[in-house]
């Protein structure tokens, strides 16, 4: 019996290569897709999904979500994946359409229908989540385990000093999503930043892999690695979403992983989106999330590669 994966994305460059991840795994059914305003507006989030199963020949529902935060204005990291959000390389992007129907109705169908079976990932913000909880908070006790791309355990941010992006983008989901009861485990951007960045080298080794998946994995990274180049400074591209797929799919890629009590930062301009974890249980809360703090850099591309050959 194959394992059930619902996989909530913002789809971009690094969103796509994890859904490829998934989409050619044998051990795993892709139920389903909703897609969520996030690196890129909704539609063509929309639009970058559809391309990448089409490019992988596989089929599923892919629904739109929500095309903006629950009470914030919608802000993209089209200057990191894109204007597109795949690289500006020329794709053929349009023209798709999604399945019918509201992506966080279609969630909640398929989380009663496939109870306690379904192991949702998310990699972009949590909007999609947080309105489903909203709609039906029966939902998070239906959810095998959610795997989330999102906060830094380390604390240093990419998109402020200390918030990841898919948290920074919609807070107040975060808080809903950490308040749940749901099945909560993180895997953040400093995992990306420290064994998920795949370096010049690594990037040849993968395009000599000489399939489709391979060169398109490698040729929509063409902004981030100009973002990385300038701004993280990293040596080559980082796949937070891929490797927080990586783990969904096997757990090993996880080196070491604790449980903790996270809070999100709602209130403040200068700390929005902060997950703040609670590493000595000072606070002496019930810890609601397993938090990846070391991964290995040589399993996950082993996954990536076996995924792209
Ligand atoms: O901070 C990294 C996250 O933000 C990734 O999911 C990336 O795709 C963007 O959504
Ligand atoms: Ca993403």
């Amino acid at each position: 019996m194959k394992r059930k994966f619902w996989i909530d994305t913002d789809t971009a460059s690094d969103d796509a290569v994890a859904l490829i991840m998934a989409f050619m795994h044998p051990d795993i059914d892709v139920v389903g897709l909703s897609i969520v305003a996030g690196n890129v507006p909704l539609d063509m989030g929309v639009q970058n999904a559809l391309y990448t199963a089409e490019l992988c020949g596989v089929t599923m529902p892919i629904y739109a979500g929500a095309a903006k935060p629950l009470s914030r204005e919608l802000g993209t990291a089209q200057f990191v994946h894109g204007e597109d959000g795949m690289g500006d390389i020329g794709l053929p992007l349009t023209g798709r359409t999604p399945s019918p129907g509201s992506g966080v109705d279609k969630l909640i169908e398929a989380l009663h229908a496939h109870s306690g079976h379904i192991e949702l990932v998310t990699l972009g913000p949590l909007t999609n989540i947080a309105l489903a909880l909203q709609q039906d908070p029966s939902i998070a006790k239906t959810v095998k385990r959610c795997v989330v791309m999102g906060a830094v355990a380390d604390h240093i941010g990419n998109v402020t000093q200390v918030a990841e992006f898919n948290m920074w983008v919609d807070p107040e989901a975060v808080d809903i999503v950490l308040q749940s009861g749901m099945h909560l485990e993180f895997v953040g951007w400093d995992i990306s930043r420290t064994e998920a960045v795949v370096t010049p080298q690594e990037s040849a080794m993968i395009r000599s892999l000489g399939t489709d998946r391979a060169s398109f994995s490698v040729d929509i990274q063409r902004v981030l690695e100009k973002f990385c180049a300038e701004e993280t400074h990293l040596n080559g591209f980082d796949l937070p979403d891929p490797i927080a797929m990586a783990y969904a799919i096997d757990t090993s890629v996880a080196t070491e992983a604790h449980h903790w009590y996270l809070a999100a930062e709602t209130g403040s301009a200068l700390t929005r989106g902060m997950v703040v974890m609670d590493t000595l249980g000072v606070m002496h809360q019930e810890p609601n999330a397993i938090v990846v703090t070391r991964a290995s850099h040589e399993k996950f591309m082993s996954m990536l590669v076996d995924a792209l050959r």
